[in-house]
C-alpha cells in the first residue's frame, strides 16, 4: 500500500515551509490544529487533512510530508494500525510522526513511541507553542535518524570496500609468495651446487661469495615463507600436524641451525635444559619455527659480544607443560612498546632501539610466533627491560599419554 520513497532531507528544520499531513477524525480537532499551526510565529506550514485512515494514506502516498500529525482514535482504525503500516514501509526515511492522544490514553502514547512515533501530545493541551515544538522535536529527531542512517550505510559499503581490498591483497601475497618460491628454490639449489665444488673447484674467494649468496637465499625463503604463514593464519588456513615431539630434538635441531650464524655476529649462543623433559603435544616444524623466530630477533638486537640462552624447562601446575625461553643482553623493548611488538607489520622504530644493528625484516616474525602458539593452546610473553635484554618465552603442554606415565 506504501510506496513512495520520500528523498532525503539532510536537515529539515532548515526549511523554511514545513508540509504536515493532519490525520484525524474529528472535524473540529482538525479545525483546532489548523488555527494553531496558521498562527505560528517563526514557522510557516503548509497543511493537507484526511479525515480517516485510509483517506489519510492516499494522501501520504502521493505527496511528500515532513511530519503527519495522527489522532490516536480514527473511528473503525486506530492510529497505531496507521503508524505500523508508515513505520514497516519505511523505517528510516519515513516523515516525523506526532500522535494526538486524547485524555486517559498515556499507555497508548506510550505504546506509540515504542512503535516508532516520535513524539507524541495530548489533545487537551494542544496550544500554538506546544503543538510548533511537538512537531520541531519530531522533524528534527527524523533528520538526526537519517542522517545516522546514511553515515551507517555509508560505513557499511566502506567496509566490504575496505574488506573486499583486504581479501585481494592477501590472495595477492599469496600467490606472490608462492611464485617466488619454486625459481628460488631452485636458485638455492643451484648456487649451492657451485658452492660444494660440484660444477669444478672454486677458490675462498667465491666460496665467501657463493656462502653470502646462499644466505641471501635463506633469508628471503624465510621472508616468502613469513608472507605465506601470516597470509594463512589470518584466513584460518594454518592447520597444525600435532604429534608426540622430543624437547630435546627442539633444542638441538634449533642450536645447530643457529650456531653458525650466531658465530658470526660475534654473539654466544648456549643452550640449558632440564634433564629428561617428557615428550610434548605439538607441531615439531611450528615449534622449532617459533624459537626460530626468536633466536633470529634475539640475533638481530643483541650487539656483538652480548648473549643469548636458549632455554627448556618444565613448568605449569602439575608439571604438565614444558617453557622453552629465549633470552638475550640486547636494547630491550621499553614498555610502551611491549604489546604492540606482537601486532602483524609492527617494528619499534629504530630511535628507540637503543642503537642495535639496522632493522631488517618485515615485522611478522612475533605476530606468527604468537599465532602459531595460541594454536597450541599456549601463549607467547616477552619480559624486557630497556638496554639490559629481553626473554621471550612460550609453553607447550606435555603430551597426555606421557602426562599420565611419567
Ligand atoms: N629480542 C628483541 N629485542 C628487542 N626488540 C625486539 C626483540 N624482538 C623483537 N623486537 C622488536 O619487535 C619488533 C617486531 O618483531 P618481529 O619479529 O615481529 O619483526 P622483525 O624482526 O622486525 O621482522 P621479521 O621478523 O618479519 O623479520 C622488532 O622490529 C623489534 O622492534
Ligand atoms: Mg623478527
Amino acid at each position: 500500500m506504501l510506496t513512495r520513497q520520500p528523498d532525503f532531507v539532510d536537515n529539515v528544520l532548515d526549511l523554511m515551509t514545513l508540509k504536515v499531513l493532519i490525520i484525524d477524525d474529528n472535524e473540529m480537532d482538525r479545525l483546532v490544529y489548523r488555527r494553531c499551526l496558521s498562527m505560528h510565529e517563526t514557522r510557516v506550514f503548509s497543511i493537507e487533512e484526511a479525515s480517516s485512515a485510509q483517506e489519510g494514506l492516499v494522501l501520504y502516498n502521493n505527496e511528500q510530508f515532513d511530519c503527519v500529525l495522527l489522532d490516536y482514535h480514527l473511528g473503525s482504525c486506530t492510529g497505531i494500525e496507521v503508524l505500523d503500516q508508515i513505520v514497516e514501509h519505511n523505517p528510516v526515511s519515513r516523515p516525523a510522526i506526532v500522535m494526538l492522544t486524547g485524555f486517559g490514553t498515556i499507555d497508548g502514547a506510550a505504546d506509540a513511541m515504542k512503535r516508532g512515533a516520535d513524539d507524541y501530545i495530548q489533545k487537551s493541551t494542544v496550544s500554538v507553542e506546544s503543538l510548533g515544538r511537538a512537531i520541531a522535536n519530531a522533524v528534527e529527531k527524523t533528520a538526526l535518524r537519517r542522517s545516522i542512517s546514511s553515515k551507517q550505510q555509508y560505513l557499511q559499503i566502506a567496509n566490504e570496500q575496505l574488506s573486499k581490498q583486504n581479501e585481494e591483497i592477501k590472495r595477492f601475497y599469496h600467490s606472490v609468495s608462492h611464485e617466488l618460491k619454486t625459481p628460488l628454490t631452485s636458485l638455492r639449489e643451484f648456487v649451492s651446487m657451485v658452492h660444494e665444488g660440484v660444477a669444478g673447484e672454486i677458490n675462498n674467494d667465491q666460496g665467501d661469495l657463493l656462502s653470502t649468496a646462499l644466505e641471501s637465499c635463506d633469508q628471503l625463503c624465510t621472508h616468502l615463507n613469513d608472507l605465506t604463514d601470516s597470509v594463512s593464519l589470518e584466513t584460518g588456513a594454518f592447520r597444525l600436524d600435532l604429534d608426540r615431539v622430543d624437547p630435546a630434538q627442539v633444542l638441538d635441531k634449533s642450536m645447530r641451525q643457529f650456531e653458525p650464524l650466531f658465530e658470526s655476529a660475534d654473539i654466544s649462543l648456549s643452550c640449558q635444559s632440564d634433564a629428561e623433559l617428557p615428550l610434548m603435544q605439538a607441531d615439531e616444524a611450528r615449534i622449532i619455527q617459533v624459537i626460530s623466530i626468536l633466536l633470529a630477533n634475539a640475533r638481530k638486537f643483541t650487539p656483538a659480544g652480548g648473549s643469548v640462552v636458549l632455554k627448556s624447562e618444565r613448568a605449569g601446575p602439575d608439571g604438565n607443560a614444558i617453557r622453552f625461553s629465549v633470552a638475550d643482553t640486547g636494547c630491550g623493548i621499553e614498555a610502551k612498546y611491549i604489546n604492540l611488538v606482537f601486532d602483524r607489520l609492527y617494528q619499534v622504530s629504530k630511535e628507540d632501539e637503543w642503537g642495535c644493528r639496522a632493522r631488517e625484516g618485515l615485522g611478522l616474525g612475533l605476530s606468527i610466533a604468537k599465532q602459531i602458539m595460541l594454536q597450541h593452546g599456549g601463549e607467547l610473553v616477552v619480559q624486557s627491560v630497556p638496554g639490559e635484554g629481553s626473554e621471550f618465552s612460550f609453553t607447550v603442554p606435555v603430551s597426555d599419554f606421557l602426562a599420565r606415565v611419567a
